[in-house]
């Protein structure tokens, strides 16, 4: 089987992760795991989220580390969440360079995410994406419950098609798939990816899974063989959504580079060093890491000390 050489890892813990915990996570605690992450090779780390702090408190203090960590002077990306323009000032005013928008393949989960229809959804995106191009900030676009929806159940991979092709026409620069509750398996995402990839370069893809029913290693391998080559993840397996009940972390970091590390593919990440970031935020949040991959290695670590 042929996998891509190289794979872009886009670390989402510190935003798709943070957004979740009960546990307030202090913005230097952030700060420090963030840089750690980078450390540990990460090029792409989604920083925070400028969306409605009574709906995200966890994310109310994006402002503050996007200014701290001053992409404009740094090689590295720090995508952060702008659901509209209000939201979208805000991240540039604090020196945002990338924002990602987000939709849903699902009307109702579109609902109770982001209070609006799919094509509101993509009314409010379209100043957005006018104000990005204006200012040169690049736009990724996710796409939520593409392979299944906590609220409609199974989701058309025309549906997930529709919503994507409309945000590349937009201007967004890619499209993130998101198994929103990991209900996927490698069948679904063939299925999808056949659907979607006569329509849409891989290039043009990332794969964003979750890891609820222990299914996210296996379906990123089934996207890999379909030819994606990004892939979202959140360090310690960080995670879950909060508009989505049952929704379990993202894949972890840790885990997706072990799989990377054993079949041969590159992705420039030190799995060494992310164990310092996953023991750094696990210890915070006073909990083991999700990622087996952490635990067996943490512990192997602990032994040899
Ligand atoms: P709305 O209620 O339709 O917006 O919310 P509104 O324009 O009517 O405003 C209501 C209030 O929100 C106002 O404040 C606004 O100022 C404020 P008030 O007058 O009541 O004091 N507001 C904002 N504040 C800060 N930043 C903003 C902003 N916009 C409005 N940008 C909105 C719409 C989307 C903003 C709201 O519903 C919201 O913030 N929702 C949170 C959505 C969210 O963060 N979801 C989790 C992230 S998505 C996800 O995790 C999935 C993903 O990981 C992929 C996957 O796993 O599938 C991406
Ligand atoms: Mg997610």
């Amino acid at each position: 089987m042929r996998y891509p050489s190289h794979v872009t890892l886009v670390e989402v813990g510190p935003r798709d992760g943070l957004q979740n915990e009960a546990t307030p996570v202090p913005t230097d605690v952030k700060l420090q795991l963030i840089r750690q992450l980078a450390a540990a090779g990460l090029t792409h780390i989604e920083a925070g989220s400028f969306v409605s702090p009574k709906r995200v408190p966890q994310m109310a203090d994006s402002a503050d580390i996007v200014r701290a960590l001053n992409p404009a002077a740094s090689p590295l990306h720090y995508p952060v969440l702008t659901p509209n323009l209000q939201g979208f000032d805000a991240a540039l005013a604090a020196g945002a360079r990338e924002v990602a928008v987000f939709a849903a393949a699902s009307e109702s989960f579109s609902q109770r995410n982001i209070q609006c229809s799919i094509a509101d959804s993509l009314a409010r995106f379209a100043p957005v994406l006018a104000a990005a191009r204006q200012h040169g900030v690049a736009v990724r676009g996710y796409v939520s419950c593409v392979l299944g929806c906590p609220y409609e159940g199974d989701i058309a991979p025309q549906a997930v098609a529709e919503v994507s092709l409309r945000l590349l026409e937009m201007g967004c620069t890619e499209i993130s798939l998101g198994d929103t509750i990991g209900v996927g398996t490698p069948a679904g995402v063939r299925q999808l990816l056949d659907a979607l990839l006569p329509q849409i370069p891989a290039s043009q893809l990332a794969g964003h899974f979750h890891d609820t029913y222990g299914m996210a290693i296996a379906n990123i391998v089934a996207a890999m063989e379909c030819g994606l080559a990004t892939f979202d993840s959140s360090v310690a397996g960080l995670g879950g959504c909060p508009y989505a009940q049952g929704a379990s972390g993202n894949v972890a970091t840790e885990d997706v580079v072990w799989l990377l590390n054993g079949l041969g593919v590159e992705c420039g990440v030190s799995l060494e060093a992310l164990l310092d970031a996953s023991a750094l935020i696990s210890g915070f949040l006073g909990k083991p890491p999700a990622s087996r991959v952490a635990r067996a290695l943490l512990a192997k670590r602990g032994s040899e000390q």
